[in-house]
C-alpha cells in the first residue's frame, strides 16, 4: 500500500516537471507560498470542522454540517452563463494616457498625460457555450472596465471594426448562427439563411472569414469600439470618437488548418498562452487610438459616422494614438474575477455620454438586464464590479434586494428627495446625446472596397476557403446560390472562386 502511494507521488512529480508552465503549476506555487499547513477548515458559518466530520459513512448525515455545506454548494455553484460571449478569459492591468484629450472630453481618465487607470479586460467567444474551444472561427468580444476616479466606464467591444448589424432587432442573427432548436446542433442552413437575408452582415463576416475570426492569441487580437462615442469637454463642446486597440506585438491571425491543429492539442490554447505569458512577466499591450470627429464633420458626413456596420475612412480621419492598455496580472480566482465581471455600455463617466445610435441604446438596457438576470440587481456591489477607484464614496438610494447589499446605505434616508441630508446631485448644465436619423443599413460600398483595396491576396484566399468549407455544408441550393451572388457583388473574383470551389 505504501509503495503504491509512493508510486503515485512520483508520477505526479514527473508530470509537473514535464509541463512546468505557470498555468500548469499554479497549485504547486500556491503551496509554496502558503507552507505545509493550510489553516483550520471551517463550515460556511465559521464552525471549526472536526476530523470525524470529514468522513460521513456510518454517521448521521444531516448532523454533519461540513457535508451539508458541500452538498448544497455543489447543487448551487452554477449560475446562468451569458447567452452570448459565454466562454471568456480575463486579464488585469492599466490604461495609461499618452496624449491629453481635455480639448475633447472632460472625462478624468482621459485628462493629463501619464495618468494610469486600473482596468479589467474580458475576451470572449461571441457564439458558443462555456467550454467551446478557444480557436473556433467567429467574432471575439473585447470588453474593458476602467475603474476611474469618476466611477466605472465599461466598453463592450468586438475584435473587428464593425458589428454585423445596426438594428437591435437583428440580434436574431445570433440565434441563427447557434444551435438548431430541435437537434441542438449547429445548422449551416439557418446560419447562411440569415446572412443572405441581411447582406449588411457581409462586412463583419468578411473580416471574420479573412482571418480575424481566428486570432493567433490574446497578444495579437484587435479591439474596436464600433460605436462612435459622444464626448463633451469642460466648455460643453461636443466631439465624437471611435476607438481602436491595436496589439503592440502585431496583428496575427491563424489559418484554419493551424487553428484546428492547436485546438486539437489544447482546446484552451488562448486562455493557456494568455495566463502563462502574463504570469511569466510578459505583459500584453495595445496602443489605444481615437478617430475624432467634430460637429462640422458630422454635419458633412451625416449619421453614417454612427453606423456600427460601417467604418469611416481612416485616411481622411486618421486614428490618433492616445494611450496604451497593458495587462500584467492574472485573476487569482476565475469565478470571482472573470465570471462575475459584468459589462454594460450604460456605465459611462462625465464627459462620455455614450453613442447616439440605436444599437447602443438597446445595448445600454440589454447588458444591464443580462447581468441583473445572471448576477442579480446588486451586481455592482460584487467586488470586481465595485467602483473602488471612485473619489466619491458609493452613495445611492438603492436598498435591499438580492445580496450583496454591502452596508445597504446604512442609516441614511432611503427616499429621494429628502430634507434630511441624504445624498444630492451636483449642479451642471444638462448634456444629452444628439438625436440622429438612422438609415436602412447599406455597406456594400465598404465591402467592395475591403476586397478591392484592403485585404491581401492571402486574406482573400482565406475568405474563399472558409466560405467554401461552410457553404458545402448548406443543404438548400437557393441559399447557396444567393450567398455566391452576394460575394460576387462584393467582389466578382472572390465570388467566382467560391463558386468554383463549391463545384470541386
Ligand atoms: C472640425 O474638424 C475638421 C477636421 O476634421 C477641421 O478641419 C475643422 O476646422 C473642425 N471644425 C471645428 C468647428 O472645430
Amino acid at each position: 500500500m505504501i509503495a503504491f502511494v509512493g508510486l503515485l507521488l512520483t508520477t505526479a512529480a514527473l508530470t509537473a516537471a514535464q509541463v512546468s508552465t505557470p498555468a500548469a503549476t499554479q497549485i504547486i506555487r500556491f503551496q509554496e507560498a502558503i507552507g505545509p499547513f493550510g489553516g483550520q477548515l471551517t463550515t460556511s458559518s465559521g464552525m471549526p470542522v472536526e476530523q470525524c466530520q470529514t468522513y460521513s459513512l456510518d454517521k448521521s448525515i444531516m448532523a454533519n454540517d461540513f457535508l451539508m455545506d458541500n452538498l448544497f454548494n455543489f447543487a448551487r455553484e452554477r449560475i446562468p452563463e451569458r447567452t452570448v460571449h459565454a466562454p471568456g478569459m480575463c486579464g488585469y492591468g492599466y490604461f495609461e494616457l499618452t496624449r491629453d484629450l481635455s480639448h475633447i472630453t472632460k472625462a478624468d481618465y482621459l485628462n493629463g498625460v501619464g495618468k494610469k487607470t486600473p482596468i479589467a479586460v474580458r475576451f470572449s467567444i461571441t457564439l458558443g457555450s462555456k467550454g467551446t474551444p478557444d480557436l473556433v472561427l467567429g467574432a471575439r468580444g473585447f470588453s474593458i472596465k476602467y475603474y476611474t476616479r469618476e466611477g466605472n466606464f465599461d466598453m463592450a467591444m468586438f475584435n473587428i471594426p464593425v458589428s454585423s448589424f445596426k438594428d437591435p432587432l437583428d440580434a436574431h442573427g445570433t440565434r441563427a448562427s447557434r444551435n438548431n432548436p430541435a437537434t441542438n446542433l449547429p445548422d449551416p442552413d439557418m446560419a447562411w439563411d440569415t446572412i443572405t437575408l441581411h447582406p449588411e452582415f457581409l462586412h463583419a463576416m468578411s473580416f471574420l472569414f479573412a482571418g480575424y475570426g481566428q486570432p493567433a492569441g490574446i497578444r495579437h487580437i484587435t479591439g474596436f469600439s464600433a460605436h462612435n462615442y459622444q464626448l463633451e469637454n469642460k466648455c460643453g463642446e461636443t466631439h465624437f470618437a471611435k476607438m481602436s486597440f491595436i496589439p503592440v506585438a502585431g496583428i496575427k491571425n491563424l489559418d484554419p488548418a493551424e487553428a484546428s491543429k492547436l485546438n486539437a492539442e489544447n482546446p484552451h490554447y488562448m486562455a493557456t498562452t494568455m495566463y502563462n505569458e502574463i504570469a511569466s512577466g510578459n505583459p500584453i499591450e495595445w496602443t489605444v487610438n481615437f478617430q475624432i470627429f467634430n460637429m462640422t464633420d458630422y454635419k458633412k458626413l451625416g449619421a453614417q459616422i454612427f453606423d456600427t456596420t460601417r467604418t469611416v475612412d481612416d485616411k481622411k480621419y486618421p486614428y490618433i494614438p492616445v494611450g496604451k492598455l497593458v495587462l500584467d496580472r492574472n485573476p487569482t480566482n476565475f469565478f470571482a474575477q472573470c465570471e462575475q465581471l459584468a459589462f454594460c455600455p450604460c456605465r459611462v463617466v462625465p464627459g462620455i455620454l455614450g453613442a447616439p445610435d440605436k444599437l447602443y441604446e438597446a445595448r445600454r438596457m440589454n447588458y444591464r438586464d443580462a447581468q441583473n438576470y445572471r448576477l442579480g440587481g446588486n451586481h455592482n456591489n460584487i467586488p470586481v464590479n465595485y467602483p473602488y477607484m471612485s473619489v466619491n464614496p458609493l452613495n445611492t438610494y438603492n436598498r435591499d434586494g438580492v445580496p450583496p447589499v454591502l452596508d445597504n446605505g446604512g442609516d441614511a434616508p432611503n427616499y429621494f428627495p429628502n430634507s434630511f441630508s441624504g445624498p444630492t446631485a451636483y449642479d451642471t448644465q444638462c448634456s444629452r446625446l444628439i438625436s440622429i436619423e438612422e438609415e436602412k443599413p447599406y455597406n456594400m460600398d465598404l465591402v467592395q472596397n475591403l476586397y478591392a483595396n484592403v485585404f491581401t491576396e492571402h486574406e482573400k484566399e482565406l475568405v474563399v476557403n472558409n466560405v467554401v468549407a461552410q457553404l458545402k455544408r448548406v443543404n438548400v441550393p437557393r441559399v447557396v446560390v444567393k450567398a455566391v451572388e452576394l460575394f460576387k457583388i462584393a467582389n466578382e473574383e472572390v465570388g467566382r472562386k467560391i463558386e468554383e470551389g463549391l463545384k470541386k
